[in-house]
């Protein structure tokens, strides 16, 4: 009986500790891919907003940016669709990498400041989710219009890193089927 106790108290353990990895769970996302942060071919200059589409990017998660003989700007709405770098809000240049912790929802832009490396579409915009999954202020060129509010898209899978999920009513349904069976058990 004590083992059986014992066993189910390891298990609600487990279930618990599993919730809170699944609510702490961050995601570092290397911009580009394995091409990283540089400008992109011209064949393929919509590079780095379908590198975006393919991604959910979530408060708490972090872009590294990593490249060379360039550098990162983080700029306003107007600088990134004018592409002008001369007052960037922070800018990246000391070497090859930047990490930058998305630390609140609602769209970041990115500009490289390499002399036309955005005109030539070397620019990020990334829109972070707010904590109740909506887009607080979609933006209107980037995305398209509210089609896609009804579920999920092919473009909004999440399609790397780990994802850990567990609804409370879940863990809730398990952790008291686990009790009923101790119940069941101990009679
Ligand atoms: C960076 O610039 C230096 C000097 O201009 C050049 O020698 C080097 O090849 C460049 N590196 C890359 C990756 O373009
Ligand atoms: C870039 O922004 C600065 C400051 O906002 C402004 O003075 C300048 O005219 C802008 N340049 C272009 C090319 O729009």
């Amino acid at each position: 009986m004590a083992s059986r106790l014992g066993i189910f108290c390891t298990s609600a353990m487990a279930i618990l500790v599993a919730m809170s990895v699944g609510v702490i769970a961050v995601k570092e996302f290397k911009v580009g891919g394995e091409v990283g942060w540089m400008v992109p071919d011209a064949t393929n200059t919509a590079m780095y907003s379908q590198w975006a589409e393919r991604h959910r990017f979530h408060i708490g998660d972090s872009l590294t940016f990593e490249y060379n003989n360039d550098s990162v700007l983080v700029v306003n709405k107007y600088d990134y669709y004018h592409c002008n770098t001369t007052e960037p809000i922070t800018a990246f240049n000391d070497g090859n990498s930047a990490v930058v912790k998305l630390d609140r929802p609602g769209p970041f832009y990115f500009i490289s400041g390499a002399p036309d490396h955005c005109n030539n579409g070397q620019r990020l915009l990334v829109d972070v989710m707010s904590p109740h999954g909506r887009h607080p202020s979609p933006p209107s060129v980037a995305f398209p219009p509210e089609t896609d509010k009804q579920g999920p898209s092919p473009s909004t899978l999440p399609s790397s890193g780990v994802v850990v999920s567990a609804t409370l009513s879940s863990v809730f349904r398990v952790l008291i089927a686990g009790f009923v069976t101790f119940l069941w058990s101990a009679l």
